[in-house]
């Protein structure tokens, strides 16, 4: 089963970057060689001031440019947002929801996530909804159940493996060092996959759900082996275009 859907490594570049951080992803196009680019699907993330000069220089390359964020509506009267139409037009050709810091320095409901979903969906875009539990509800015993609940209210329906990849951040593993081991990860996308088939049926089986989450060079061979596991949603380490390559290379 794993073996129908095409690996995805995203880096999610967060508030970091300036023009000249293109110089970055120059190295990143230039190392992603035919080998590995004839397996897996490679997309950055930069801040949004970045996304049309970065889509710029990924012409015609095989590493694909995405955004951050996006408000669910086309376009309006909303003070320093910006559209997945917009997004699109600069150049992106996928959108993070639903990220736990957005969720928690915004407060984004689920509702919200799915709308925003729904929005990147209007405008072409591939949704990357995020979902992840924190460290409070791991220890409470809650992890499958909140992941669930996530899941549940954020994906709209109509999902496929088109238009949606999943990804499984546990809020205490994102930028601490910390990860879940390899069968807590496989418990969790175990999971994921099975609330997928309940909704989505037959298209579950060929959407991808990456883990995200302190994912480093050195351990990303086993994280991203674990069980249901098709890919990498990286932040700090997609920053720099060695360490990112050597993520990817996991797939080689
Ligand atoms: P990290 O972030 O790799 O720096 O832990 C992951 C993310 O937030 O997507």
């Amino acid at each position: 089963m794993a073996g129908a859907r095409r690996p995805l490594v995203a880096g999610n570049w967060k508030m970091n970057g300036f023009r000249s951080s293109v110089a970055e992803l120059a190295k990143t196009i230039e190392g992603f060689d035919g080998a590995l680019a004839g397996r897996i699907d490679l997309l950055v993330c930069p801040p949004a001031t970045l996304i049309a000069e970065f889509a710029e220089r990924a012409r015609g390359s095989k590493v694909a440019i995405g955004a951050q964020d996006c408000h669910p509506k086309p376009s309006g009267a909303h003070t320093g947002d910006l559209s997945a139409e917009m997004l699109r037009d600069a150049g992106a050709a996928a959108v993070i929801v639903g990220h736990s810091e957005r969720r928690a320095d915004h407060g984004e409901s689920n509702a919200l996530v799915r709308a925003k979903a729904e929005a990147a969906w209007r405008a072409g875009l591939l949704a990357i909804v995020c979902v992840g539990e924190t460290r409070a509800e791991r220890e409470a015993g809650r992890t499958l159940a909140v992941v669930a609940e996530q899941l549940k209210g954020s994906v709209p329906d109509g999902a496929n493996p088109a238009n949606l990849v999943v990804a499984y951040e546990p809020v205490w593993a994102i930028g601490t060092g910390l990860t879940p081991t390899v069968s807590d990860v496989a418990e969790v996308h175990g999971v994921i996959r099975r609330e997928l088939a309940a909704r989505l049926g037959e298209a579950a089986a060929g959407t991808r759900v990456l883990y995200g989450g302190s994912v480093k060079p050195e351990n990303a061979r086993e994280l991203l082996h674990a069980g249901d596991v098709d890919g990498a949603l990286v932040g700090g380490a997609s920053l720099k275009a060695e360490d990112f390559l050597k993520i990817a290379a996991a797939y080689r």
